[in-house]
């Protein structure tokens, strides 16, 4: 074996740079991170040729202090961990002091920045890793890092660079993920002069999913709140219509950090369970906040993964409050056997009622109107279930609630089923419209079975079927909960 030395610095920064900045993609986000933890409400990206010869991210946050304009180029030199134990409680989006040393390693940057509105601030330039200016220049608060000729003197990474375009797909993907996660600050990207995203910053996550996935997507989706006492989530969650067919639609934001966990795709998945058509994934936003202790982002060198404590909690929380956001939106019809006589059943797609308020007549107390009418409401109430007993019972319960009513059918009246406030609204065409409550009628009162001949009879099956309510007037909208745009 040879002899152990302690590499240099310079070595050491392109090692690490080739963990940190493995395409211009990384370069944006350490950067933009960057200007985020400064508390900049704006900051302007601007790439050119994928990012490969140029980065450009301007931002009006606290700027750096003259003094330590070199000392921020040095590695593990850092403004964000004060001590040891601030490791286990990290509020920023950086930490490790490895971002801007790994990117001088790899290309010629420019920092120009000032940390007062006073007119008056520093220019740095490095170049491969080598200090090249510093000196005083004019300049607004804020900080302003030019990357040009990324990985020029790393010959090796720039020859595994993709084309131009899937480049600009990363840095796009990264900008949006930056600003679905801080919807307070105002983002713009510029691709080769071309604005490709240009966000508010007025704090409206939903206006923010407008910018990036469309307007009309943005109205498909369905605001999601939920708390406990560790964790609180807030965002959008699409329908289930509006699926994708791979998980770059699924954005798990925790802190204010984007961030990839399997765990939490996992429950995700399982809320949205059977509604989701095989390989298709859900659009989803979903913001979780909670206290630093809870989660450990550093187990990943760009800073993507992170490990939670209380894993299983979490993700049994995300799962419940989007399953039960879901449940308020859609209703799941259900498949059921029918009995098709001869012993025979078919498989049927049937719709969910609740059965409510039937209406009661002494007829209905007695022989075949009690029949008639819970025959059709065991279908109804029970979901297909063909017990007459069990719908018997329902029938029954219903009864004792129902209030006396004159119970005329007529349009849209219902055969005396109502959905119940809060109930799950059917899922015929579009669940992604907000249904309005079909208002019900007063109790409808079902016409007496006829003897078998009569019912054979063309004119009188005709009657009865006009004397019974059509099945498309029975009551299908529970009160669909509105989106919230
Ligand atoms: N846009 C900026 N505005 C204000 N200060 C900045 C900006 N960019 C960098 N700095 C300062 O430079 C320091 C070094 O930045 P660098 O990105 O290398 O490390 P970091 O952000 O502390 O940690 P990490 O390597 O995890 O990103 C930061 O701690 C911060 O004090
Ligand atoms: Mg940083």
């Amino acid at each position: 074996m040879a002899k152990i030395v302690v590499l240099d610095e310079h070595i050491a920064n392109q090692i690490a740079a080739g963990e940190v900045v493995e395409r211009p993609a990384s370069v944006v986000k350490e950067l933009v991170e960057n200007a985020i933890d400064a508390g900049a409400t704006s900051i302007e990206v601007q790439a050119e040729e994928g990012g490969l010869s140029l980065i450009r991210v301007t931002d009006n946050g606290s700027g750096i202090e003259p003094d330590d304009c070199e000392t921020a180029f040095y590695r593990h030199a850092t403004s964000k961990l004060l001590q040891g134990r601030d490791l286990f409680q990290i509020r920023s989006l950086g930490f490790r002091g490895e971002a801007l040393p790994s990117i001088a390693a790899v290309a010629k940057v420019r920092l120009v920045t000032a940390n007062s509105d006073q007119g008056l601030g520093r220019a740095i330039e490095i170049e491969g890793g080598n200090l090249k200016l510093n000196e005083e220049i004019a300049a607004p608060q804020g900080t302003d890092i030019t990357i040009k000729e990324l990985f020029y003197n790393t010959p090796a990474r720039l020859k595994y660079m993709k084309t131009i375009q899937t480049e600009l797909g990363h840095i796009s993907d990264v900008m949006y993920r930056q600003a679905l996660s801080h919807p307070e600050i105002a983002f713009t990207f510029r691709h080769n002069g071309n604005t490709l995203l240009q966000s508010q910053g007025g704090g409206d996550l939903l206006q923010v999913i407008a910018a990036i996935y469309g307007v009309n997507t943005s109205k498909g989706m369905v605001a999601i709140e939920a708390e406990n006492l560790d964790y609180r989530i807030s965002g959008y969650i699409g329908l289930p219509e509006m699926t994708r067919s791979n998980r770059s639609g699924m954005s798990t934001i925790v802190n204010g950090r984007y961030i990839r966990n399997q765990g939490l795709h996992q429950a995700i998945l399982r809320a949205y369970h059977t509604l989701l058509p095989i390989n298709r994934y859900p659009l989803i936003v979903l913001t979780l906040d909670m206290h630093p202790s809870l989660v450990d982002v550093n187990v990943h060198p760009a800073k993507l993964e992170v490990r939670f404590s209380k894993e299983p909690e979490l993700n049994g929380f995300v799962e419940e409050s989007i399953r039960a956001l879901l449940s308020e939106q859609v209703l799941i019809p259900q498949v059921v056997k029918q009995n098709i006589g001869r012993g025979s059943t078919k498989a049927v797609i049937q719709e969910q009622f609740h059965f409510t308020r039937p209406e009661v007549t002494k007829d209905v107390e007695d022989g075949s109107r009690l029949v008639a009418a819970d025959s059709t409401a065991a279908r109804e109430v029970t979901g297909g279930i063909d017990n007459a007993a069990a719908a018997r019972e329902q029938a029954a319960a219903g009864r004792e609630a129902a209030p006396a009513s004159g119970g005329a059918a007529g349009p849209g009246a219902g055969a005396g089923y109502s959905a119940p406030a809060g109930a799950a609204q059917p899922r015929t065409r579009c669940a992604n419209k907000p249904r309005a409550a079909t208002p019900v009628a007063a109790a409808a009162v079902l016409p007496p079975l006829r003897p078998a001949a009569a019912r054979r009879h063309p004119a009188r099956t005709q009657s009865a079927r006009q004397e019974r309510p059509a099945r498309a007037a029975m009551p299908r909208a529970a009160e669909g909960k509105p989106r919230q745009l």
